[in-house]
């Protein structure tokens, strides 16, 4: 039993067409598929050691033991690789995110991701990638992303089966970065369990849903094509209309600052300039300016110009969830 450990590292994603909203919440089957880009630099490692010593699990995040919602979240998908591996045993779990915590960047995804591989693992499951992007998605929906390689496409399905993430192209398919403005590194007031649940309340929720398909279709095809002013024009949609949903929830949750209203009305005016660059915005207040990897430089430059915005992280197209030694 002593040797039942194994190490995994996954990256977080960004999505262009975003989940926000469940068909069936327990599980995060979503309302609508999304599409995202995995994230090079920045990534979850994870040590994953069942130990019948253990009278509990136990969970160790960047040095610091966690208890409450944090560890049972973690618990919560141990007990379903301890289900299918008939597996009694209890876990450590030591994980460390190579980005700063609290800068506003989603770690669920990544870290759910690399637990997800590491737990299986450490008991001897080879899980395919599908089954594996399931188990990741049941315990945080976006995490399905972060397991496949490059650019994916999470098929939302309609049931634990059928919900989980493909890859649509490798990570070399298309040089993108992602610079990520961070305007604030405060802890978000509501998190995305909640507001995927508050989703529903907005009037504006049906309408986007029904959209979805078509976004998703641009979304792919811009994507394949490499064709970035079509992406441009899909991401931003795609963010107002997720951003519209929730200011208009009851209640409203609007997660924008004034800096984030300068950067991506500056994003704008650069791309009317010529400049190959767009953003989105997640469930906080800190701005994902996308551009083609050739202006990366120039795009840093100037989001660390702009009042407000702290600092800038840069990612490029990451791939798979993979096992290290
Ligand atoms: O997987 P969750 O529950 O953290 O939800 C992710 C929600 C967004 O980041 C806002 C959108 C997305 O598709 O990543």
């Amino acid at each position: 039993m002593s040797d039942w450990t194994a190490t995994a590292i996954a990256c977080s994603n960004i999505a262009f067409v975003k989940y926000w909203g469940d068909q069936i919440e327990r599980l995060h089957v979503p309302a609508n598929s999304s599409i995202s880009m995995n994230l090079e630099g920045l990534h979850t490692r994870t040590q994953v050691t069942f130990d019948p010593q253990l009278d509990e699990d136990q969970l160790v995040l960047n040095g610091q033991i966690l208890t409450g919602t944090d560890l049972q979240r973690v618990s919560g998908l141990l007990d379903r690789v301890r289900r299918i591996s008939s597996t009694k045993c209890f876990a450590s779990v030591v994980t460390s995110n190579n980005f700063p915590t609290g800068t506003g960047i989603a770690s669920s995804a990544s870290a759910f991701a690399a637990l997800s591989l590491a737990a299986t693992a450490a008991v001897g499951l080879k899980l395919n990638e599908r089954d594996l992007s399931r188990l990741a998605r049941a315990s945080s929906g976006s995490a399905c992303r972060s397991i496949p390689t490059g650019f994916v496409e999470w098929k939302a399905g309609h049931d634990d089966i059928d919900s989980y993430a493909v890859s649509i192209a490798p990570p070399h398919h298309w040089d993108l970065a992602d610079c990520v403005a961070i305007v604030s590194q405060e802890q978000k007031m509501v998190g995305s369990t909640e507001g995927h649940i508050l989703a529903q309340t907005s009037p504006l929720q049906a309408a986007r849903i029904a959209d979805s398909t078509l976004r998703l279709d641009l979304c792919r095809r811009a994507i394949l094509e490499r064709d970035f002013s079509g992406l441009a024009n899909v991401t931003e949609l795609d963010c107002h209309l997720m951003h519209a949903v929730m200011m208009t929830s009851t209640p409203p949750l609007v997660y924008w600052l004034p800096a984030t209203l300068a950067v991506s009305s500056a994003v704008q005016a650069w791309r009317k300039g010529g400049l190959p660059v767009c953003y989105t915005i997640d469930a906080g207040p800190n701005v994902h300016v996308i551009c083609l990897g050739e202006a990366a430089r120039e795009v840093v430059k100037r989001l660390k110009k702009i009042p407000g915005v702290e600092k800038v992280l840069v990612a490029r197209p990451g791939g798979p969830a993979k096992l290290v030694s």
